[in-house]
Formats: C-alpha cells, structure tokens, sequence
C-alpha cells in the first residue's frame, strides 16, 4: 500500500492529490493514509501536506527500493521482485535464505549497508550505508552446476556495460573484478546450492564502490580500491546504474538460457580485459605461476600460455598483473 500511495503522489507531480482521492483510489481510510506518509517520511521522502488540499511530493530521498528503481528497469523479470534492506548482514546470505524458499527466479535482494559484506575466498567486503551497490539476484537456470561459472561472466559483461553507459570506462579482469586505473572498483560473488549434477539455485552478489571516498574504505585496501565517484569527481546516482545493470543482465543472460551461449558477454569480457595480452601471475591450487594470459574461451575460461609456450584453460584462480 505504501507503494501504491507513493506512485500516486509521483503520478501527480509537482500537484496537490487530496486525501480523499487517494482514499477512493486505494480504498483505505484517511487515518491509514497518514500513518504510510509519515512511514514515507521517515525513509526520507519530502511530503507537503495541507489541510484541505492534501499532500504533495517534493523530493526522493536517494535510496534504492522498488519503486526508486522501476523507472529504470526494461526487464521482464530479472528484478520485478526486489527486497529491499536499511541494513542486513549480506544480501547474499538473505538471498540464499530467500531461494531456499522457493523465492523465483529473478528476485533481488538490496540493501544500504552490510554489516558482515563477503568477497571471494572467504575475504570480507566494506559495504558502508548509501555508498555503493550492495545486491544479489536469485537465479534458477536450467544448466548443469558445471556451467555455473558462466554466470559470473555474464554478470561481470553486465557489470562493465551498465558503468559504461553511465559514461565510465573500466577493464573487467577475469573473472569478475572490475577495475579502474588498475584498482577494484567492484567484485560478483556467485554462490551455488546443488548436487553433483543438479542446480537447485545460483545467487549472483555484486559489489559496487559507487559514492565512496577514499575515507569509507578500511585503511588497509585504499591502494587497491577506489570508487566511480573518486575516478569521475561527481556522485553517480545508484539507482539508474542498477537499473542499467539490470537490463543489461537479463539481456545477457537470456543468450545462455536460450541458447546456451555467453558469446555476446564473452565479448565484452576480452574487449575490455584487464588481462589480456600481459604477462600476468596465477595462484593456482596455493601455487604461484607466470604465464601470459591470450584469451577467453567460449565456457569463459582464461586461456593461458605458460614459459614453456604451453597453452591451457583456467576455470577459477587468483590472477594478478
Ligand atoms: C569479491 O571478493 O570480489 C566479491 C565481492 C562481492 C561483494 C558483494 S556485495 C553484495 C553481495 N553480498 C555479499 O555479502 N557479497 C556480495
């Protein structure tokens, strides 16, 4: 109800809509009408509200539920359904609890701060209130779990290809950091539930350092992060990159679905790598390694030759430049 009481005064722009109306339209009482405004207020909605004339919206707060981001959204599905947080612990953890639920396919999970953020191999991940992008998205493809690491590239391509449309041209560095003048500016955890050879859900967390300053990260990775905001000098605004992010997700994603194929974020992936052509360093099975990285292969695996002009595919690895 919320919602809908919000999409009325924003369909009124710039105009009183009176109590009344809203309750004709809605059919709840006054009383309650008032109660979801103050609710409104309090997530920081600017209402005008007038005896007799009824309530005016002023101004959106910048926060990213639903109805902040619809407007933003071409997708069918992926993103329909968002839960959205203050603060939760990982958006990854609620997104697993909520896919164990039966929750479908294409929900996800936001929220403004996590007070216990993960990035791969078991690391922590700085999530600081209203700075970044913190989201997950349920998915249930029908894919063998083998194939699951196929995702992670389609969601580092729709990653790279929603920054860019927000005019900030970063390097994707395989598989799924994206970097800007050679630092992090964002990482996807993708974590899977399943049996050997049956999916039952992957959740897709992506990690985004969009407003922060070199002050929000903990002192000991501000050599190795930065933000859009700190490499572009103005904010960006968040919910239009989700947006983006979004669209172009499912779009890419869908060429996997239906055609079993990531070709088109594969490309994107090798156009815009960090790696690719350089003499890079692998840890691979706690072992560490030199070799050149050349490409990506169309499972999305790194195609490396070693010293000895040996060519051979990687699945999953620490590499760094
Ligand atoms: C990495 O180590 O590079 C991956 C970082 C992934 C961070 C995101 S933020 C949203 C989602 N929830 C989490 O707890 N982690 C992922």
């Amino acid at each position: 109800m919320k919602e809908k009481i919000l999409k009325l005064l924003k369909d009124s722009k710039n105009e009183f809509i009176s109590g009344q109306e809203i309750s004709q339209q809605l059919n709840v009482s006054r009383t309650a009408i008032w109660k979801y405004i103050n609710a409104l207020k309090e997530e920081g909605y600017e209402i005008e509200s007038v005896s007799r004339k009824g309530y005016m919206l002023l101004s959106t707060p910048d926060i990213l539920n639903y109805e902040e981001i619809r407007k933003y959204l071409e997708t069918k599905h992926i993103g329909r359904e968002i839960f959205y947080f203050d603060t939760l612990d990982s958006t990854n953890l609620k997104a697993k609890e909520l896919a164990a639920n039966e929750q479908k396919e294409g929900t996800v999970v936001i929220a403004e701060e996590q007070t216990n953020g993960r990035g791969r191999l078991g690391r922590s991940w700085s999530s600081p209130k209203k700075k970044g992008i913190w989201m997950s998205i349920i998915l249930t493809p029908e894919i063998e779990p083998t194939d699951a690491a196929k995702v992670t590239q389609v969601a580092a391509a729709a990653v790279w290809k929603g920054i860019n449309e927000v005019g900030v041209k970063t390097q994707i560095k395989w598989p799924n950091d994206i970097v800007l003048n050679g630092k992090k500016v964002c990482g996807v955890l993708t974590e899977m539930s399943g049996e050997l050879n049956r999916l039952n859900y992957l959740v897709v967390g992506i990690g985004i350092n969009a407003n922060m300053s070199d002050e929000d990260f903990p002192e000991e990775i501000r050599g190795l992060a930065t933000s859009l905001k700190i490499e572009l000098n103005k904010e960006v605004e968040r919910k239009e990159l989700i947006g983006r992010i979004l669209n172009n997700f499912e779009e890419l994603y869908e060429e996997l679905i239906h055609n079993n194929s990531i070709d088109k974020s594969i490309k994107i992936c090798v156009e815009n790598s960090a790696l690719i052509g350089k003499d890079v360093r692998l840890i691979l099975k706690g072992k560490e390694e030199e070799a050149k990285a050349i490409d990506i292969s169309k499972e999305g695996e790194l195609i490396i030759q070693d010293k000895n002009g040996d060519i051979s595919k990687i699945i999953s690895g620490e590499v760094s430049v």
